[in-house]
């Protein structure tokens, strides 16, 4: 979707949208309008939309109002967002091509102004892509949105608005890909050539690197796929000397659970098993897209998991990186092995100052948190609180978890130094005390577990059905508030 900025409202505009504010009806508007909008109950709610027609130089002009709420509230841009998100879901398929937003005498500032805009832009996205015999009424129309009457500074919010676009609609990309066509390697394809000519540095391990570096963990996993597994490292320098911060991901572009099979029903949302990977790649565009002032370096772990004659056993022992050996009890548990080797190998070539890495982790996760938060572990409560409010403040929210030696000797094995999975019950905080026995003494780092916010099975603030984006945002901004200040 194009969104540019006029200083005229375009003439023959067939729909206008004004953004309102709890209890502040606009002035000027048709009196009709204004009548009829209080008759439906229309007081300006975050998200709340009222549409009415007018005619305006003897043509009917089809008019959306959009409530943003109390313009003092803390959740200001959320509300805006809201108001944005309401016109994209109402008007995306709705046949008109343009839509007008008139922001003149709207109670906005330019922070705002950004964020309805940048409701708008996240909620109008859908994947059709592989849809050929859509009918006409269900196919998306909407093609622009021209601001007119735009607070001063809008536009400059709005680049670093579309930046963040960018790395949020590339996930969801990412995400909704069927596993057929993203594979470990198509992954860094798309990657190469979304970072392409952005001064990002690319970095790609094959298995034949991996296996001479000894990851062993990793390349079990993929051992029973006919597609090779792929490390692949996107580095950012905006900030001079510093030590980056590492962002990793698991990149498991479709789960079966290998020999230890999944269950068939609902074994398709296992393609979305690289949500991890995918937030990474994404936060990396945004930061990339909008030269954040920062050095960061993102890192995924690429693999299939899949059974086969070549597939590994449950009771085999794998050789990590780091040394350590794991009795692999369920092939299952796949997501911290493949995780281990790319966080050892992460600490090894960047000595970064701070370790955060994203997965979707466990099943447990979702019990325990359903879709509203995702989990947090950390062995640093000043990263923790870090990341605790970058959740707060974009909506990627974040809720924290213990970590301890009492959960650690869960997994400790007879027969290896430990077993990848521990029992049921704390599953997801044992997966995360498997990933802190790879983490040095010494590095800050968090686990983020996001198994339940990777994919929506309902509409949300600013998603359809589908790939949210989780994870970009929440990037995005705890780069700007830890990195940039
Ligand atoms: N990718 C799954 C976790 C998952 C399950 C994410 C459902 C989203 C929705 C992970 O690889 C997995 O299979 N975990 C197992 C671990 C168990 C075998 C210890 C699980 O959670 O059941
Ligand atoms: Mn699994
Ligand atoms: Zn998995």
């Amino acid at each position: 979707m194009d969104i540019s900025f006029s200083d005229t409202r375009p003439d023959k505009a067939r729909l206008v949208a004004q953004i309102v504010d709890k209890g502040n009806m606009p002035d000027g508007l048709e009196r009709v309008l204004a009548s009829g909008a209080r008759a439906s109950r229309f007081e300006g709610k975050p998200g709340q939309l009222f549409e009415g027609f007018v005619e305006r130089d003897g043509e009917p002009v089809r008019i959306a109002l959009a409530g943003a709420g109390d313009a003092g509230s803390e959740a200001r841009a959320a509300n805006c967002e809201k108001a944005g998100a309401a016109l994209a879901a109402k008007y995306l398929s709705a046949g008109e091509e343009t839509l007008v937003l008139d922001l003149s005498g709207s109670g906005l500032d330019a922070e705002g102004a950004a964020a309805v805009l940048l409701g708008l832009r996240l909620r109008s996205w859908r994947q059709d892509a592989y849809r050929t015999t859509m009918k006409d009424e269900e196919k998306v129309s909407l093609a622009r949105v021209t601001v007119v009457g735009a607070p001063a500074g809008t536009e400059d919010a709005w680049r670093e608005g579309a930046a963040l676009a960018e790395g949020v609609e590339f996930t969801r990309v990412l995400v909704a890909e069927p596993a057929n066509k993203l594979y470990p390697e198509s992954f860094v394809a798309m990657c190469r050539e979304r970072f392409e000519g952005t001064g990002a540095e690319i970095t790609v391990l094959g298995e034949a690197e991996m296996e001479e570096l000894g990851m062993g963990a990793l390349l079990g996993v993929g051992q029973g796929s006919r597609r090779e597994s792929q490390l692949l490292a996107i580095k950012w320098n905006g900030g001079g000397d510093e030590a980056p911060v590492a962002f990793v991901g698991k990149g498991v572009t479709f789960d079966t659970g290998g020999i230890s099979l999944k269950p068939g029903p609902g074994m398709e949302d296992m393609k979305w098993d690289m949500g991890g990977a995918g937030a990474v790649a994404g936060g990396m565009l945004a930061l990339v897209k909008r030269k954040a002032k920062a050095n960061v370096v993102g890192v995924l772990g690429l693999v299939e998991n899949m059974p086969d004659g070549n597939a590994q056993r449950p009771g085999d022992i794998v050789t990590s990186m780091s040394g350590q050996t794991i009795e692999v009890l369920n092939t299952d548990a796949e997501g911290r092995l493949v995780l281990c080797d790319a966080l050892h190998w992460t600490q090894d070539t960047f000595r970064p100052k701070r370790i955060v890495d994203f997965a979707t982790l466990t099943g447990a996760m979702l019990i325990a948190l359903g879709h509203e938060h995702g989990g947090v572990f950390a062995n640093d409560d000043s990263l923790a609180e870090d990341l605790l409010e970058a959740g707060k403040a974009t909506g990627d929210k974040l809720w924290r978890f213990p970590l301890s030696p009492a959960y650690d000797k869960l997994l400790d094995s007879p027969i290896a130094d430990m077993k990848n999975i521990g029992p049921r019950e704390a599953g997801s905080i044992t997966a995360a005390q498997f990933l802190k026995r790879f983490i040095r003494d010494d590095v800050p780092w968090a686990h983020c577990d996001i198994a339940g916010m990777v994919w929506a099975k309902t509409p949300g603030r600013t998603w359809g059905k589908g790939a949210t984006g989780y994870g970009v945002r929440l990037i995005d901004r705890f780069v700007r508030d830890t990195l940039e200040g």
